[in-house]
């Protein structure tokens, strides 16, 4: 461990501020190897998890905001995304301010690490979420409850960036990708692309502003009024020209968590984690509201 002086930029919440300074920040020097995997440009990690070290709580403890973040993920690899540390406004060209839009659900704590390594006794700095239903066009899939309950630590949903796609255990997954199918029909079917089991033709998709025109996916929290409504902008992924595949993606039967919902159904999404509530805040796609994660203003006045 060590610890070092670090600079970031300061903003409030519209455009970008002077350059601040936060005394000892504490981290941690890895091999490159940690870095496989990650795009080719990375050069490190930053640990935004449930834990005291990670960068939102040293944050906090440094300038004295609450316990806050959001992470608003670009779904292009030409332009950069954004992290607010603390609280709102967060406002996107052109001046669309997204926290007065944002729908609240609970944070759970899973009382058993999902990390690799750990002490015993250690809860999970994983981000758990009370998701109790998942709808496609409104139709509930069918899916085995239990297994959306954290028992043992095992089971529940978490949302994570260290997985691509959206990945569901395998009964979970076959339900929704029957469902997905049934309302898809109009679609054309063509073979499956790797890692995806289900890809179409985007010829004959018609595109809106939120993706390819297809079926509605809601992911249901804690109350049926909430809901994090996925468009086709991510839940397709384009593979090559004209095939886009529904970008989930099979855990197997027996994995940790049964739901943890990716990066890229992530993208162009904001997520604010507010520790100091325990609740998970979300926009649903900024396409809908006609913006999207890399039109924050990062132009400086200076
Ligand atoms: C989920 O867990 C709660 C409390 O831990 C329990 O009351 C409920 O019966 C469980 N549901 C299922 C389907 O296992
Ligand atoms: C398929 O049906 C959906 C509505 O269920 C519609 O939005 C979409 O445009 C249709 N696609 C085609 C290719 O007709
Ligand atoms: C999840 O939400 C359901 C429905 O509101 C509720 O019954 C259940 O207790 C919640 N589970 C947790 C772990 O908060
Ligand atoms: C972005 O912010 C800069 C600095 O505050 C400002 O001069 C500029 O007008 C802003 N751009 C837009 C498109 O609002």
């Amino acid at each position: 461990m060590a610890s070092d002086t670090t600079v970031i930029q300061s903003t409030d919440g519209r455009t970008v501020g002077k350059a601040v300074v936060v005394p000892g920040v504490v981290f941690t020097c890895g091999t490159t190897s940690l870095l496989k995997g990650l795009s080719t440009v990375a050069l490190g990690i930053a640990g935004l998890g449930r834990s005291e070290v990670s960068l939102p709580v040293q944050f906090a403890s440094a300038f004295k905001f609450p316990k806050k973040f959001a992470m608003c993920l670009s779904s292009s690899s030409s332009s950069k995304g954004v992290i607010f540390f603390g609280d709102g406004p967060y406002v996107f060209l052109p001046n669309v301010e997204v926290s007065k839009s944002l729908m609240y659900t609970p944070l759970i704590l899973n009382p058993v690490s999902t990390a690799g390594a750990y002490f015993e006794g250690n809860p999970s700095t994983d981000y758990f979420i009370n998701l109790t239903s998942i709808k496609i066009n409104g139709k509930a899939v069918p899916l085995n409850v239990a297994l959306l309950n954290i028992t043992d630590g095992n089971g529940g949903t978490k949302i994570s960036t260290v997985n691509p796609y959206t990945v569901m255990e395998t009964s979970i997954f076959k339900a929704f990708v029957n469902v997905f199918r049934h309302e898809a029909k109009n679609l054309t079917k063509v073979s499956s692309v790797k890692p995806f089991k289900y890809c179409f033709s985007s010829k004959n998709t018609p595109s809106t502003r939120v993706g390819p025109a297809v079926p509605l996916i809601d992911l249901v929290m804690h109350s049926s009024s909430v809901y994090w409504r996925i468009f086709g902008a991510n839940s397709m992924v384009q593979v090559k020209e004209d095939v886009i595949c529904l970008g989930f993606v099979d855990g197997g039967s027996n994995p940790r968590t049964s739901i943890v919902i990716g990066g890229y159904q992530l993208e162009d999404n904001l997520v604010q984690i507010d520790l100091e509530k325990a609740r998970l805040g979300f926009s649903s796609s900024l396409l809908f509201k006609q913006t999207t994660c890399s039109n924050f203003n990062f132009t400086s006045s200076a």
